[in-house]
């Protein structure tokens, strides 16, 4: 039996060179009052998309007011600071101009600003958010997939905990993609976007259900398509054609589409990085990269034909004698393109080493943020957890 699911995709999305300069009128269609443009740390500003942004609000009267700042893995504390300037100066939605990290930035605010009471409860999921204000997307990176996804995830630099939080009520009124804003990445930064957005339908497309053959289909489409234009971006960052490929991948594999009939999908990937992300402030996509491998070699032997499928399908090993021999070729081949674009296949190469005590506070959290257990193909405790990082310290031999 497929699992039933609800596919919610509310985003308008306006798609193509110049689509900024739209930003205007759609906040105009929203009917906003007053809003806050909320940008990251230098890179907008320096490309005067910012300038561009506030001009197409004042020729449409909107006043706003502007908070940057963000840093990646966005620090609770610019969260608190957006939401007392909100309610200061009536502030009824936010325009987001940035990545992941600025759009997940803008959600806390929003949460924050429509409810009462500390916004990291809901990340410590203490309570539910009962409302959120209203906000749109300016995308500059192809990455985290907030642009249409109900995710939201912070770091509350204190205890150097990230946290997730998700929520319908704050996806995106609509997503303004220009991949030609995209050109400016660095090339690691590119790379990392990469494997963030293979990772969103990796996670979907591992489990344990019977699978649509529909949902098998348009995800491994989706990765062949990111890993074919991922290459191509490694050698000519300024391929147009690439960039619109990889934006729009970025949106379609964190809005829902690859995740119908999976009844979820596994996601161990993504807690293990939010441990690193809180501890070592790495980035998003190169984390995930990094631990991957490990993970699959730990739990393989539990979903062998689906992992065989990947191998096949996605990768074109050529099938090996069993399923274990073609579900192994797979990781290495996995292992082999994370490679062909600079990115991480261990915490050596994402640059980072923890202790013992640090592997086992990690896997302690991460265990905790699962509620209890991470993961579907293999529900890992944080014994498990603990040997995955491990495992993924040296990483594979090459
Ligand atoms: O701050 P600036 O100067 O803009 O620099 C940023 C940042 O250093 C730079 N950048 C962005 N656009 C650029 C640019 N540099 C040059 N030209 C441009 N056009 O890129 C760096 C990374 O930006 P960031 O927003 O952090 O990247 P990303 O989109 O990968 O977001 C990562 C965050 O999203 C979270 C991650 O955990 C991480 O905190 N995620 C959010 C999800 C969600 N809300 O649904 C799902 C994901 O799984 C992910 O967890
Ligand atoms: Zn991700």
């Amino acid at each position: 039996m497929y699992a039933n699911f609800e596919f919610y995709a509310p985003t308008r999305v306006v798609f193509g060179k110049g689509a900024e300069e739209s930003t205007g009128k759609l906040l105009r269609e929203q009917g906003v009052r007053k809003a806050l443009i909320h940008y990251g740390g230098k890179s907008a500003l320096a490309s005067g998309l910012i300038g561009r942004i506030g001009r197409a609000l004042e020729a449409e009267n909107i006043p706003f007011v502007s908070l940057g700042g963000v840093v990646p893995n966005p620090h609770l504390s610019l969260v608190y600071q957006g939401v007392e300037l909100c309610r200061s100066e009536g502030v009824d939605f936010i325009l987001a101009v940035g990545g992941g990290s600025v759009i997940d930035s803008a959600k806390a605010i929003a949460y924050g600003a429509a409810n009462e009471g500390d916004v990291w409860d809901f990340f410590e999921k203490k309570r539910e958010a009962a409302a959120c204000l209203p906000l749109g997307v300016v995308l500059t990176i192809a990455a985290a997939g907030s642009e249409m996804s109900n995710g939201c995830v912070i770091t509350n630099e204190k205890s150097a905990l990230k946290r997730a939080y998700d929520s319908n009520l704050s996806r995106a009124k609509f997503a303004v993609m220009n991949p030609e804003l995209t050109m400016t990445l660095p090339a690691y930064q590119t790379a990392s976007g990469a494997a963030d957005i293979l990772m969103h339908t990796m996670e979907r497309y591992f489990n344990q259900n019977d699978n649509m053959a529909l949902s098998d289909a348009l995800s491994e489409a989706l990765m062949r398509n990111v890993m074919h234009y991922a290459r191509v971006l490694a050698g000519n960052p300024h391929d147009y054609k690439a960039r619109a490929e990889i934006m729009w991948a970025g949106s379609l594999s964190h809005n829902g589409l690859t995740g119908c009939g999976t009844g979820g999908g596994d996601w161990s990937s993504h807690l293990l990085e939010h441990e690193l992300g809180g501890l070592f402030d790495v980035a998003h996509g190169a984390g995930l990269a990094a631990v991957w491998g490990s993970w699959a070699r730990y739990v393989c032997h539990a979903a062998l034909p689906r992992f065989s499928q990947f191998a096949v399908n996605v990768l074109g090993v050529a099938p090996g004698a069993c399923d274990a021999e073609t579900a192994e070729a797979g990781i290495r081949a996995m292992e082999a393109f994370y490679r062909s674009i600079g990115m991480p296949t261990s915490l050596r190469e994402l640059g980072v080493s923890p202790t013992d005590e640090q592997i086992e506070r990690m896997a302690e959290s991460c265990e905790q943020a699962g509620g209890g257990s991470v993961g579907c193909i293999v529900p890992l405790k944080k014994n498990d957890l603990a040997q995955i990082y491990r495992m993924a310290k040296e990483g594979p031999s090459a």
